[in-house]
């Protein structure tokens, strides 16, 4: 059992914040086939906080969407990054008090969660992301100003360091700095997602912290995942890329921790996933965006069925939903007739 606050965990499932993706539709997926505790896509909190400036900017801010939690996806947390204290503890209360204007929320998240893995160049250029793993100073009164600033959890997703491994030494920091959970991606941002991820390193930071720390990286399996939690001690697994187009890794992972029989869905199955998953998101997002950003989401269904070179292509060249549902209604008649 992981405990963050008030949220208890029976086996410590995560969905891994992943900007473009992680959005509303894709947790309610993903909690819905064995996720049982997901993570928003990065927000900045400056952005945050400047949009306030002007009711009608915050209005129609993107971000605003980003930050948008419902009681009915509950436990999600939602993550920010910066690295001005003053910002990261503005947007945070916020958050958490719903204060910000054009705030749709109905409920505060399970958690603030501060971003300190991110590796692009865009975020560490400005000190943010994975670049405070440089500054462990910086880092630990980031943390500590979020944490004074709300009284939600706190929890930190870091990397394994920035060109070396220092995460043991910087968890203890921000675990001192009032961190409730560290998730731990055990890549350094110069590894960005190559080779594999290094075990020792999240089981140097168990040992290190006595708050719950959750693996990240490289689960494609339950046999990854039950290999990360026997070697590292950790006390929940953080799952990304492994989710994507395949949100039964959940189901898959409670399955063998339960010592239960797990099915692969069928070629049918996923499609009638696919479908329905674009239609949650037309109805979540305007039609335009929606389609965009379904595109991928489609094309990760269908990877490696017959067909999914064509049908990928003729999926991200799509002009409308219209054309979107009519190649997964063909791709579902050809299962169907086999
Ligand atoms: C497309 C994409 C978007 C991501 N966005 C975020 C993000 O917003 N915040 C974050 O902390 N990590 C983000 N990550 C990193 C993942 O959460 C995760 O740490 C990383 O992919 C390693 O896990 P995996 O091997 O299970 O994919 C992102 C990764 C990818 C591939």
């Amino acid at each position: 059992m992981l405990k963050i606050g008030n949220t208890e965990l029976k086996h410590g499932l995560f969905l891994a914040p992943l900007a473009g993706v992680s959005d509303r539709t894709f947790r309610n997926i993903c909690r819905r086939y064995g996720a049982e505790y997901t993570v928003s896509e990065m927000i900045s909190a400056k952005a945050l906080c400047y949009d306030q400036l002007s009711r009608k900017k915050a209005e129609d801010s993107a971000t605003l969407d980003l930050a948008t939690v419902f009681a009915k996806e509950m436990p999600v947390a939602v993550q920010l990054f910066g690295c001005e204290s003053e910002f990261m503890a503005r947007a945070a209360r916020m958050i958490e008090e719903r204060s910000y204007c054009g705030c749709r929320s109905d409920t505060a998240p399970a958690a603030i969660d501060i971003n300190m893995g991110c590796p692009v160049r865009k975020i560490v250029g400005n000190g943010e992301g994975s670049a405070l793993m440089k500054s462990p100073q910086i880092a630990a009164e980031v943390v500590s100003a979020v944490k004074a600033a709300v009284s939600l959890p706190v929890t930190v997703k870091i990397r394994a360091g920035w060109d070396s491994v220092t995460a043991p030494e910087f968890a203890k920091r921000i675990e001192a700095a009032g961190a409730d959970m560290i998730c731990v991606h055990a890549r350094t941002r110069e590894q960005m997602y190559l080779p594999g991820v290094d075990l020792r390193v999240i089981e140097a930071v168990k040992r290190s912290v006595s708050v719950p720390v959750v693996g990240n990286g490289d689960i494609y399996s339950a046999q990854d995942a039950i290999r990360m939690m026997n070697e590292t001690g950790c006390d929940g697994v953080m799952i990304a890329r492994g989710a994507l187009g395949n949100p039964w890794i959940f189901t898959e992972i409670s399955a063998a921790l339960e010592g239960r029989e797990y099915t692969p869905p069928t070629a049918s199955e996923r499609l009638v996933l696919a479908r329905e998953h674009f239609l949650l998101m037309l109805e979540d997002k305007q039609d335009r965006r929606a389609t965009a950003e379904a595109k991928k989401h489609i094309a990760w269904y269908i990877k490696g069925m017959n067909g999914a070179a064509a049908a990928r292509a003729a999926v991200m060249t799509a002009q409308s939903s219209d054309e979107i549902f009519d190649i997964i209604d063909g791709l579902i008649r050809a299962e169907d007739t086999k």
